[in-house]
């Protein structure tokens, strides 16, 4: 398929076959401690896209600009919708849904991005993919590694939840833990690419990771009978996966298949706000993210000026959430059903302290979409103190009795 890029940053475009990172012009001249520049976007032939106008059904593979080899051996995509009724009559909302990318091989959304990374891969044929990872990445990655043959080197901060690097481990991956933060894993990654080869597939640096993101919203689209929901609750953290899902809507509207782009949500946690507080301020500087919600602390958000330039070309706006809040919404989530780690658990937070803006938008009946991006398997450590095995009995009839009367 024709693609070309443009730079989020300076708006330059281009064409290449070759595959590129970061703007020729201004890629890395950010000022020290700001949000990184010259992160590209894709975009596709706006001709080719208005065909698929006339299609009686999309599928995300119409909008990919690699091919996926295959996809039975990795199956990424038709992730199921879950209405969890107990919490949403709670909050008084009929129309909200989860939609649980948790179901993906690896157990997270960056399985989205992983595929598509691999198509661009096995198209140059090159066997070698680098990366870092805050764990999810990793994992997907390292899944996607196994299905294909794929050699796969992870960067990972040494503090990562336990899971999700054993997971790359067993997946067969090179694991690299840094005794440093993910910011830090990024730069190492990209100077192991450097040195010696292979694709890097750093979350937003590599703009095929965006773009592969951008399936779950032509997933939605088509899984809501072609339409889109009013708002979309998005997890955020470097600010990949928000982009990713603006793309996809983008995308969809670019082939006039829909009429608007929906309302984007950005729901980061207090401790952990850089891309909310730069949508606000106009300001883009780094800052010491310190939340437990590991997947979405990030000091330096590689594709934080994107983001942020979508929700002001398309209305979106950002939530912030405390750490007592993103605990308690994983725990509501849990007793209604659903399982998700904690930073998934931050969009459900994010909806909770946003309804009665919501209602006075939107209305109680609006369609609203909590993306939950990764599952409570990921991170089982964070239940430490807060949920206990309860003691054996013995192995008699009496010790059922006496538990119970
Ligand atoms: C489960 C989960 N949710 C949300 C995010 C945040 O995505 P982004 O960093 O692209 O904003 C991540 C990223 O690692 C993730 O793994």
């Amino acid at each position: 398929m024709k693609f070309r890029y443009q730079c989020v940053t300076c708006g330059h475009e281009f064409e290449t076959d070759d595959i590129v990172y970061t703007c020729p012009k201004c890629g890395g001249t950010e000022d020290a401690g700001t949000f990184p520049k010259g992160y590209l976007r894709v975009l596709l032939d706006e001709e080719y896209l208005r065909s698929l106008s006339k299609k009686p059904h999309v599928s995300m593979y119409d909008f990919l600009p690699y091919d996926i080899p295959s996809p039975e051996v990795y199956p990424v995509g038709n992730t199921p919708i879950v209405r969890p009724r107990r919490l949403t009559e709670k909050i008084g909302l009929s129309g909200v849904f989860c939609k649980m990318d948790t179901f993906l091989p690896s157990g997270s959304f960056k399985d989205r991005a992983s595929q598509l990374i691999v198509g661009q891969a096995l198209a140059h044929g090159i066997k070698k993919i680098a990366l870092a990872s805050t764990g999810n990445a990793g994992a997907a990655m390292s899944c996607a590694g196994a299905a294909y043959g794929l050699d796969i080197i992870l960067f990972v901060p040494e503090t990562a939840p336990i899971n999700k690097l054993m997971q790359s481990v067993l997946y067969g991956a090179t694991v690299v833990p840094v005794k440093g933060t993910y910011d830090d894993a990024f730069l190492l990654s990209i100077e192991y690419t450097k040195h010696f080869g292979g694709i890097n597939r750093n979350t937003a640096y590599n703009p095929m990771t965006i773009e592969g993101k951008k399936s779950v919203s032509i997933e939605l689209f088509e899984q809501l009978g072609r339409r889109v929901p009013d708002v979309v609750y998005v997890p955020t953290g470097d600010g990949c996966i928000i982009s990713g899902v603006y793309k996809g809507f983008f995308d969809l509207w670019k082939a006039e298949l829909i009429e608007r782009v929906p309302t984007i949500v950005c729901c980061q946690s207090e401790k952990s706000n850089a891309i909310s507080t730069a949508f606000r301020t106009g300001v883009y500087s780094n800052i010491e993210a310190s939340t437990r919600a590991d997947s979405i602390s990030v000091d330096c958000p590689a594709s934080g000026r994107m983001a942020v330039s979508f929700m002001k070309e398309f209305g979106g706006y950002a939530v912030e959430v405390s750490e007592k809040e993103i605990l308690d919404a994983q725990m509501s989530l849990v007793r209604a059903g659903v399982f998700a780690e904690p930073a998934s658990s931050a969009a459900w937070a994010a909806l909770e302290k946003d309804r009665d803006n919501l209602v006075s938008k939107f209305g109680r009946d609006a369609n609203v979409c909590v993306l939950l991006t990764g599952t409570g398997f990921k991170d089982m450590a964070v239940f430490d103190g807060r949920v206990s095995l309860p003691e054996s009995i013995e192995n008699s009839k009496e010790a059922v009795i006496k538990r119970f009367s």
